[in-house]
């Protein structure tokens, strides 16, 4: 549940509303169809003030997504990177979560939606954690989903409104069954990815992940492969099947929202110990290095807030 958003201000086509002001029309096109793209994307308190982390790229997809369901999006990527800076500032925000949107507005109603307006907005608020706030050191718990990931290519590796119905679906399964998450397999039965998060697993110190073919190119799992080959470990993108993940030495999630985080069990199966693993740690504190602005090598993957 939101807390604190009373008072904040949401950019909306360019102006800024009230939180509780920020409403779209019954009869929004996106509301009605899941017409629409969106991102996710976290902003750090560093030593020089609040910084998004990899704000082109994420901006990036959002007009990548945008573009491979036919919406043209009415502002520059610099605008809305702005937009977005902004956005933090204006709500005295040090560190948060944002929510860029686009969707498709109200003129009309039925499939045809070629001449409907496209909005735009960006919401801002403190999301310190995604899971229960103990989870990045105890992990979590998942279970395998009845729920299969992109078994349409167009919707694969792009944040679509709709597509997001079938991971909804998933985590409720997997909520329901007293997990934390779900892994959800692709059409030829290996594994994809959690409802919100790319998945990696450890083997004899050998990091893998899933190729991208079925799951989402994240914006943190690019940052994790980056980070662990220059700390010298292998990484292999390749297929995995569940029995790799429960027989792996670690595993963990990464995301914007849940950063990385450990995953300890598996079904009624814990993976190895059910300990967080010591490679997970080690990546961990990197990357929270990296996101604060302490770790020059990565600089560039910081926009700060002027
Ligand atoms: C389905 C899915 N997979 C993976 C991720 C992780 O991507 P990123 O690291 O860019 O947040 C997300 C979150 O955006 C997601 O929704």
């Amino acid at each position: 549940m939101f807390t604190n958003t009373e008072n904040k201000l949401i950019w909306t086509n360019g102006k800024f509303q009230k939180w509780n002001d920020s409403n779209v029309h019954i009869l929004s096109h996106t509301l009605h169809y899941g017409t629409g793209v969106f991102e996710g994307v976290r902003a750090y308190k560093t030593k020089s003030g609040p910084a998004i982390f990899r704000l082109e790229d994420h901006t990036e997809r959002l007009f990548n997504a945008a573009s491979k369901i036919g919406i043209r999006i009415p502002y520059t990527k610099s605008e809305l990177n702005e937009a977005q800076l902004e956005t933090l500032k204006i709500n005295k925000l040090s560190e948060g979560y944002l929510r860029p949107i686009v969707y498709l507005g109200n003129e009309g109603l039925g499939l045809r939606a070629k001449h409907l307006s496209v909005n735009v907005a960006i919401a801002a608020w403190e999301w310190p954690s995604y899971m229960d706030p103990n989870a990045k050191m105890n992990g979590i718990s998942v279970v395998k989903s009845s729920h299969r990931q992109y078994d349409n290519p167009l919707h694969s590796g792009n944040k679509i409104i709709g597509t997001y119905f079938s991971n909804t679906m998933a985590l409720h399964e997997a909520l329901d069954k007293g997990a934390d998450e779900a892994i959800m397999m692709d059409k030829n039965g290996f594994i994809s990815e959690g409802s919100g998060e790319n998945i990696f697993l450890i083997k004899n110190d050998i990091i893998f992940t899933p190729t991208t073919k079925h799951c989402l190119n994240g914006i943190t799992r690019q940052s994790v492969i980056q980070l662990a080959r220059n700390s010298n470990y292998d990484v292999e993108e390749k297929n995995l099947g569940y029995e790799d993940l429960r027989n792996a030495d670690e595993a963990f999630f990464t995301g914007t929202a849940v950063e990385i985080t450990p995953i300890t069990k598996i079904d009624d199966h814990k993976i190895k110990n059910g300990k967080r693993g010591k490679v997970t740690k080690k990546l961990q504190e990197k990357f929270n290095k990296i996101i604060c602005g302490d770790d020059k090598t990565y600089e560039d993957w910081l926009s700060l807030v002027k």
